[in-house]
C-alpha cells in the first residue's frame, strides 16, 4: 500500500509516471459510512476518473472483455462521462464513483453503476475497485447502498449481475449480497485471446427486503 501524498496519489502517479491525481472535489456526495462516499460519475470529475482508470486499466482488462483493453484517452474518458451524465438525467444509468476522504477533497478509488431498464423495472449492476482498496468491504457497502436505492426509490423488481466464472472476488460479492446464481453462459465473455464462461446472478426486490440487515450490512 503506497502512502498518500497531500496533492497527488503518489502510488498511481509513480505507476504511470505523470502528475495526475485521483483526488477531486465533489458537489454532491452519497455517504457510505464516515470514511467513504459515492459521487456522481460525470464530466465534472473527468481528470480524477481518468487518473484512476489509467492506474487500473491493465488489471481491469482481464475482467472486462469489452472495455479497458487499451490505455484510456482523456478526451474519450470525458466524452464517456458526458454520456454517463446524460444517462443519469434520463434515468437509464446510475453512474457512480467510489471515493474515500483525502486531505484536499475525495480520492476516487472505484467505479460502480446501475444500468436501468425502466420499462422492465430491472437493472444490471457493475463495479470495480482500485487495486489498493480491494479487501476492505467497500464494494459490499456500495452494492448495499445501490440495491437499497434500486429496490427503494427506483422501485425496480430485479437487479442482475454477471461476471466471468473465474472471478472469485466478484462472485463472492454477489453471493454475500444474496444474489442467486441463475445460469452459466458458456464462452459468452469475449476477450482478445479467449472466450470465458459468464455466470449470471439475479436478485429480486422481495429477496432483498427479506435479507436480514445483519447479513447485508458489511462488518465495521
Ligand atoms: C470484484 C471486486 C470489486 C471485489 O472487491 P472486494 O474488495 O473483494 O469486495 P468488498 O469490497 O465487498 O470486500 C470484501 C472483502 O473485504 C473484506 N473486508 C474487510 N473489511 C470489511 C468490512 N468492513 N466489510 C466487509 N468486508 C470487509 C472481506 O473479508 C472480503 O475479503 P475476502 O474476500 O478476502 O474475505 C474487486 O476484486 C475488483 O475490483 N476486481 C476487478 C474488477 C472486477 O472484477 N469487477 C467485477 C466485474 S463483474
Amino acid at each position: 500500500m503506497c502512502e498518500h501524498d497531500r496533492r497527488f496519489d503518489s502510488c498511481q502517479a509513480r505507476q504511470i509516471g505523470a502528475a495526475v491525481s485521483t483526488v477531486t472535489a465533489a458537489e454532491f456526495t452519497w455517504p457510505l459510512g464516515d470514511d467513504a462516499v459515492l459521487i456522481p460519475r460525470t464530466a465534472a470529475i473527468a481528470e480524477a476518473h481518468f487518473a484512476l482508470v489509467q492506474a487500473n486499466y491493465q488489471r481491469l482488462a482481464q475482467w472486462f472483455g469489452d472495455a479497458y483493453q487499451e490505455p484510456p484517452v482523456l478526451e474519450e474518458t470525458r466524452a464517456n462521462l458526458v454520456e454517463a451524465g446524460q444517462g443519469w438525467l434520463n434515468g437509464s444509468l446510475l453512474p457512480l464513483s467510489i471515493a474515500v476522504k483525502a486531505d484536499n477533497g475525495w480520492r476516487l478509488v472505484g467505479w460502480a453503476q446501475l444500468e436501468i431498464n425502466r420499462q422492465a423495472r430491472s437493472a444490471e449492476i457493475g463495479y470495480w475497485l482500485d487495486t489498493d482498496f480491494v479487501g476492505r468491504g467497500l464494494i459490499s457497502r456500495t452494492v448495499t447502498a445501490v440495491l437499497d436505492h434500486a429496490f427503494g426509490p427506483l422501485a425496480l423488481l430485479r437487479v442482475g449481475l454477471c461476471t466471468t466464472i473465474d472471478n472469485t472476488r466478484s462472485r463472492n460479492v454477489a453471493e454475500r449480497m444474496g444474489f442467486t446464481q441463475e445460469g452459466v453462459l458458456r464462452e459468452a465473455a469475449a476477450f482478445p485471446t479467449e472466450h470465458r464462461d459468464l455466470v449470471i446472478y439475479g436478485l429480486l426486490a422481495r429477496e432483498w427486503r427479506s435479507t436480514t440487515r445483519a447479513d447485508a450490512t458489511p462488518r465495521r
